[in-house]
């Protein structure tokens, strides 16, 4: 829908707003990702510039960023918990690529294909020790404590999923847990980490942390509904790696469910045994929208995001970061990138 014919009480989705109140910060942020991805080792910058020179969103150093000044920092230390931030995400990204056997990523051929798994893997590695060297820099205890936590949880969370594919009785509520920790975590950290680097009270801290939980789950939700819906241009990774590596997501966890004995050998011989054709994708692809379960799925990640948008309410007034804020939930449901 163009925006002369949006309802009157929609505002359009566009995170312009914030990313014009967040630039200068972000420039800065970039800067600290440009430096800190530097080293003797000819490959790590190689392969590090190849993903950071991507088609990012960088919404997580975002959070940081908006926490932070909403709960009114004037300081800088949150720009350095920002960069560790992205590069925590694009650690996991690394590792992740390889584990979900993923050929593009950000608009590019996955690293793994071009410097091969170990190089990754290792240079995966040298990022999240960036991070840390980062966080402990920035010289807050909470915040390295926050971050910290997040990175074991983002692990425990792709173990739990790696451990549950090809498993057609997941129960929704695995599936919560998963995407709870590989994702959510570290939305709500990022999000914590900013408040508390701020000097923000325990209420304010908790507040944010809950926006950014609900947030992250709401993204999360919209990634594993875009994965059926999606095109691999405007996504910038290619739709159908969930159901090719037979990740059972809630699209397709509802669509199991709804679509019953009649399909029962189906998805036993594409998910279960994993023997698939393309074809195969095509046909999961329509039964999820026959269904209705990637509407559903939308659905779900639309109540989170209110969610995320009551937590705000512990800042009712502030005219500046919490509508930006506001706007990003928006955005992490009505995006198709
Ligand atoms: C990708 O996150 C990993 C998920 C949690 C789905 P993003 O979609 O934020 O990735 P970039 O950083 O913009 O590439
Ligand atoms: C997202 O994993 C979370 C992490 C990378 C830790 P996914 O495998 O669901 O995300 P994409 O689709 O590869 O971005
Ligand atoms: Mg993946
Ligand atoms: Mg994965």
């Amino acid at each position: 829908m163009d925006a002369a014919h949006a309802p009157v009480d929609q505002r359009p989705v566009s995170i312009d707003g914030l990313l014009a109140l967040a630039r200068p910060d972000m420039a800065g942020v970039d800067g600290l990702i440009r430096d800190r991805m530097q080293s003797s080792v000819p490959v790590i910058p190689a392969l590090a510039e190849h993903l950071i020179g991507g088609s990012a969103k960088r919404l997580r150093p975002l959070l940081t960023l908006a926490a932070a000044r909403l709960a009114g920092g004037q300081e800088d230390g949150c720009l350095k918990l920002a960069a560790a931030v992205e590069f925590i995400h694009t650690a996991t990204l690394l590792h992740d690529d390889v584990v979900d056997s993923s050929e593009l990523r950000r608009g590019k051929v996955a690293a793994h294909l071009i410097w091969g798994a170990p190089a990754s893997v290792l240079v995966g590695d040298f990022l999240f020790a960036r991070a840390f060297e980062l966080m402990v820099e920035a010289g807050s205890l909470q915040a390295l404590e926050i971050l910290a936590r997040a990175s074991r949880v983002i692990a425990e969370g792709e173990v739990l999923q790696l451990t549950r594919a090809h498993d057609l009785d997941l129960a929704q509520e695995t599936y919560l847990e998963i995407i709870g920790a590989k994702t959510a975590e570290l939305f709500a950290a990022a999000a914590e980490a900013g408040a508390v680097s701020a000097g923000a009270s325990a209420a304010r801290c908790l507040a944010l942390r809950t926006y950014g939980q609900n947030l992250g789950l709401a993204f999360q939700l919209v990634d594993d509904a875009l994965d059926y819906s999606g095109a691999s241009d405007t996504l910038g990774k290619n739709p159908g790696d969930d159901f090719r590596e037979g990740k059972v997501t809630l699209p397709l966890l509802l669509t199991i469910a709804r679509t019953g004995p009649a399909e029962k050998a189906f998805w036993e011989r594409t998910l279960e045994r994993h023997d698939q054709t393309e074809a195969d994708f095509e046909r999961a692809r329509a039964l999820v929208v026959e269904t209705g379960s990637g509407a559903a799925t939308l659905a779900l990640a639309r109540d989170y995001a209110e969610g995320a948008k009551r937590a705000l309410g512990e800042f009712a007034g502030e005219r500046v970061w919490r509508p930006a804020l506001e706007d990003l939930v928006d955005f992490a449901v009505a995006r198709q990138a």
